[in-house]
């Protein structure tokens, strides 16, 4: 078995990728408004009712359409994932694995094409698009080597006349609920996590991105998935979410998405039901307040770039996006006006444009809170950059950044999700590290700065699940940067880290007498 090595994204200033891409655009072009049915026990379900699918940019393009789960759907489809369970957990180990390397493998061939889905469906621009169909085979890569070495166990002491061992075993069925925003990469690791654990499992895409999803599950299936281990479940969370988490027979829940979402599925989960057994795990990982911190002695330029690039990359709908820069007062004004010289430099516009560096945001009810925040934001500070939106066509959103705003301040405490930044300024490196602190949140952070000490101070004060000096602080690589935040982000499970699989297996010892 090769090492794993991250799937590097594609360099799009070669003109041989620039056209695989292109012609990656034109088959997802062509197959717009494509019907895709439910997948349960590998029977395939048309229903009457069915999810739309948009382009954000071009709001009445419709990308593709998908049929849609009821509550009676939902139960037939934990039936099947119920009585699959009881093969798929026998299965060896490397034979689940090998599904995960062929999926991979499938999909690095046609990798333009899972980009240009999200292209369509999500507005991400190419680089966004690329890294997320690199992280998704990332996930696949990775997850399947965690697998094959969990699967030797773990060293327990034996003693004379006594054998001890440790091993994992599957769990049952779980409920994934991937989010919208890296509708690729996050949907297929947080669940082909739960299969190659041997769990069988009911997948809920999100209903703005059912598409790449529905793509992504066609591919697992053509790796030679069997049939009833995965139910492709779209659906209205509304109608059939709290159906499922309620299950008594459901075993655990793999959520990535909002804080107000994850934080009642965490509660709901912890209602033990009639004719239930276990208590169910719940992974949980929720929304940020991802701050950037500029020192005095930082490189002032590398620090500028990490902010534009990571407040405005995919809009700022990153739960990773810098949505609070933190700027010394020694060099503040020179930072400031660097980053809003660069964010007048940011071309925006139509995703499958090469040159476009910043798209739409997902849809109107984003584009509506967005705007929201940003009129708060103008009470709050002074509106340095963007402000402007517009909905006539598409959802779209000016990079935004409003400066000297105080810690306390609503834009500088609760996630906007879209491309406005608040900046504030500190005196020292205590007030930086406490302002960049002050907020119910933990995911990701970074310090830009040349003093050791500080980076050492913020190695143990600065209480985010990803910390990351002298550079942005989104786009963490799997199986380099385990992904995961603290308090209010999540129960820091570490996507794409050495026990992430855990979260879906049971530990058991054993021990006879010889
Ligand atoms: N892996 C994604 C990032 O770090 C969430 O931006």
């Amino acid at each position: 078995m090769i090492p794993y090595e991250h799937d590097e994204w594609t360099d799009f200033s070669l003109p041989e990728n620039r056209e695989a891409m292109k012609e990656g655009l034109s088959k997802i072009k062509s197959e717009l408004g494509r019907e895709f049915p439910l997948i349960i026990g590998g029977e395939r379900i048309e229903t009457e009712d069915k999810l739309v699918s948009v382009n954000p940019y071009r709001k009445d393009q419709v990308v593709g359409k998908v049929s849609k789960a009821d509550k009676e759907l939902a139960e037939r489809a934990m039936q099947s994932a119920l009585e699959t369970f009881e093969t798929w957990r026998k299965w060896p180990v490397h034979l689940r694995a090998d599904i995960l390397f062929k999926a991979a493998a499938i999909i690095r061939r046609r990798r333009h094409e899972f980009s240009a889905a999200m292209v369509y469906e999500s507005g991400k621009n190419w680089l966004e698009a690329d890294a997320d169909t690199s992280e998704a085979v990332d996930f696949l890569e990775y997850y399947g080597r965690q697998m094959l070495e969990l699967d030797q166990g773990k060293t327990v002491i034996s003693r004379l006349n006594e054998k001890n061992e440790y091993f994992y075993k599957p769990m049952g069925v779980g409920f994934i609920v991937p989010p919208w925003n890296f509708p690729f990469a996050i949907m297929a690791g947080t669940t082909v996590a739960a299969l190659v654990t041997g769990n069988t499992a009911l997948l809920k895409p999100s209903e703005k991105s059912p598409v790449v999803a529905a793509r992504f599950v066609e591919v697992l299936e053509e790796a030679g998935l069997p049939p009833g281990v995965l139910q492709f479940i779209p659906g209205d969370p509304k109608e059939i979410g709290d159906y499922i988490v309620d299950h008594p027979k459901l075993r655990f829940i793999n959520f990535t998405g909002s804080r107000a979402t994850g934080t009642r599925i965490y509660e709901r989960a912890a209602k033990v039901h009639k004719g239930q057994k276990w208590l169910k795990r719940v992974v949980a990982e929720m929304g940020g307040k991802d701050t950037i911190i500029v020192d005095k002695d930082a490189d002032l330029e590398l620090a500028a770039r990490s902010i534009v690039s990571s407040a405005f990359g995919f809009s700022g709908q990153k739960c990773s996006a810098c949505s609070r820069a933190i700027l010394h007062q020694d060099v503040y004004d020179h930072v400031l006006n660097r980053v809003v010289e660069l964010t007048g430099e940011l071309k925006i516009g139509d995703p499958a444009d090469p040159d476009v560096d910043m798209g739409p945001v997902i849809d109107d009810i984003q584009f509506n809170r967005i705007k929201e925040y940003i009129a708060i934001g103008k009470q709050e500070g002074d509106l340095l950059t963007g402000g402007e939106t517009d909905d006539s066509q598409g959802f779209m959103v000016q990079p935004t950044i409003i400066a000297g705003v105080e810690p306390e301040a609503r834009i500088m405490q609760e996630e906007i999700f879209g491309p406005v930044v608040a900046v504030a300024k500190g005196k020292d490196f205590d007030e930086l590290l406490a302002i960049a602190n002050n907020t119910e949140y933990g995911l990701t952070g970074a310090l830009l700065t040349r003093n050791r000490e500080h980076i050492q101070r913020a190695r143990e004060d600065f209480h985010v699940g990803n910390l990351y000096f002298n550079r942005g602080c989104t786009g963490s690589i799997v199986g380099l940067q385990p992904f995961g935040g603290f308090n209010m982000s999540g129960t820091d499970a570490k996507a794409g880290g050495p026990d992430y699989l855990l979260n879906f297996l049971e530990a058991k010892t054993t021990s006879e007498g010889l």
